[in-house]
């Protein structure tokens, strides 16, 4: 066998390993890369009991103390980033690239955290309009304790920080579970934070394999605040088991893109194609279908079709544009999808071919609503194209799915665009452009079965905070 990257949990500002992995095994060879330790509820118990211990000193220290030593983790994955893209390609198949984008985002993404947390102050409120002339209320922002936080695959940098620094810089203390693919990243940040002088145990991040360790990590009483981006299915199972506690979740999503008739077709065309096929489709946020008018449905199909073959295929370390899908089941669900719907009429316009789990983009065109893949998100390189003859069947259809995360019109009329935006049913809809979560100081947020409160820099810090009232009564 290679040599494979082993990483250790952090527990208690120590790196803690107890003999037992899960194994990390590469999307583009599926062979082992690497190993994170497969800990147990004794284990894990002991993080959250030591996160709740070391929380209330660090609410303590002056935000700037705090701003100090989580700086120091920001300029560690600075200047570590080449190491960090470097996993990622090896346990994501993310474009080298793209990988480096991510950990600089993220970077941005703690500088604005900082910035933003400091103009956070106490509300003040008179009592007068309640006839009760002399009170005055102060209320400040109060960390709410223990936050839990777990990061998906999809994104082990920007959406681990996106988390852990809001969580931290405003007081809390934190548990962190990367998801299983992801954990090498996710591991190594945590590496990265105990070279710094942010204190023992506010800090601890634990692996282990979802489906033995999920129910034991989400259950624990000292949880104050759950947020957690992935799957549907276990972001519901987890609003199912932990009753008691807050809970930020970015979920599914299947956000259409809808083309009217008179809408630059070349450039909208041009996003779609980033919208859906960036990281191989791999985003919660990838525009997931398009709903064009039938009038311009031939002319824009003919246009995606010429950008898709000119999409690169292969490696990530190439950066390609399309690199392998996470695992095989994946490959497996999405084929599910492609061939019920060809066998319910949909036409292939290109792609729809495998070599282990690389897909080849694909454009499945007069895909109906009585197919699965009109309805269901695939998470990797496939988009349906779905035709309606007017603008209220197109609301119809986009509203009618599950999920409400994020929709985008193309349109040169700006009235059919404002009209329509306010009748979809998402968190987000972006006009004349691609779905997408960013510029993450953005609120973004997920209706129906895609999440759960709100993110975005500012949200994200309240989410984490409660308002903590002192009221002065006085006598004249
Ligand atoms: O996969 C879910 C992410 O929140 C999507 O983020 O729109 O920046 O790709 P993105």
């Amino acid at each position: 066998m290679n040599k494979i990257e082993q990483m250790s949990a952090l527990i208690n500002g120590q790196s803690y390993q107890n003999g037992k992995w899960v194994e990390i095994i590469s999307p583009t060879t599926n062979e082992v890369i690497g190993q994170v330790p497969a800990l147990t509820k004794n284990e894990i118990d002991k993080a959250y009991q030591i996160a709740f211990d070391a929380q209330k000193l660090w609410a303590e220290m002056p935000l700037l103390a705090r701003i100090k030593v989580l700086n120091q983790w920001k300029e560690l994955i600075t200047s570590h980033k080449e190491k960090i893209a470097d996993l990622m390609v090896l346990e994501i198949a993310k474009g080298r690239k793209a990988a480096i984008t991510e950990v600089e985002r993220s970077v941005m993404y703690i500088d604005y955290t900082f910035e933003e947390m400091k103009r956070i102050h106490p509300r003040a409120y008179n009592g007068d309009s309640w006839n009760a002339k002399n009170k005055l209320g102060i209320f400040e922002y109060v960390p709410k304790g223990v936050v839990l936080a777990i990061s998906p695959f999809n994104y082990p940098v920007n959406l681990a920080i996106s988390k852990i620094i809001p969580a931290l810089v405003a007081g809390n203390s934190v548990v962190f579970k990367p998801a299983s693919q992801g954990s090498l990243v996710g591991l190594y940040l945590a590496q990265l934070a105990k070279a710094t002088e942010i204190p023992a145990g506010v800090f601890n991040a634990v692996s282990g394999k979802g489906s033995e360790i999920g129910d034991i990590l989400v259950e624990n009483p000292l949880i104050n605040v759950i947020s957690f981006t992935g799957s549907p299915e276990v972001g519901k199972h987890i609003a199912s088991k932990s009753l008691k506690v807050d809970m930020i979740l970015e979920l599914g999503g299947k956000d259409p893109a809808i083309v009217l008739a008179d809408a630059d077709l070349e450039d909208t065309a041009s996003k779609i194609i980033k919208g859906a096929f960036s990281y191989s489709g791999q985003r919660c946020t990838a525009i997931k279908r398009v709903l064009v008018d039938a009038k311009v449905k031939n002319q824009l199909a003919k246009i995606l079709v010429a950008k898709v073959a000119k999409l690169s295929v292969g490696k990530p370390e190439d950066d390609c544009d399309i690199t392998p899908v996470i695992d095989n089941k994946t490959v497996k669900y999405i084929q599910g999808l492609i061939s019920d719907a060809l066998k319910k009429g949909a036409k292939n316009l290109i792609g729809n071919k495998v070599e282990g789990n690389l897909m080849m983009p694909t454009l499945i065109d007069n895909v109906k609503e009585n197919m699965k893949l009109a309805w269901e998100e695939p998470f990797g390189p496939v988009l349906p194209i779905i035709s309606f003859k007017d603008i209220e069947q197109a609301i119809s259809i986009a509203n009618k799915s599950e999920y409400g995360l994020q929709a985008a019109i193309f349109t040169t009329n700006i009235n059919s665009a404002l009209s329509i935006a306010k009748r979809l049913e998402t968190g987000t809809v972006n006009i004349n452009d691609q779905t997408q979560r960013g510029p993450d100081h953005f609120p973004f947020t997920g209706i129906k079965d895609s999440g759960l409160g709100a993110q975005g820099i500012h949200d994200s810090l309240i989410s984490f905070m409660r308002p903590k009232g002192i009221v002065l009564n006085w006598k004249d």
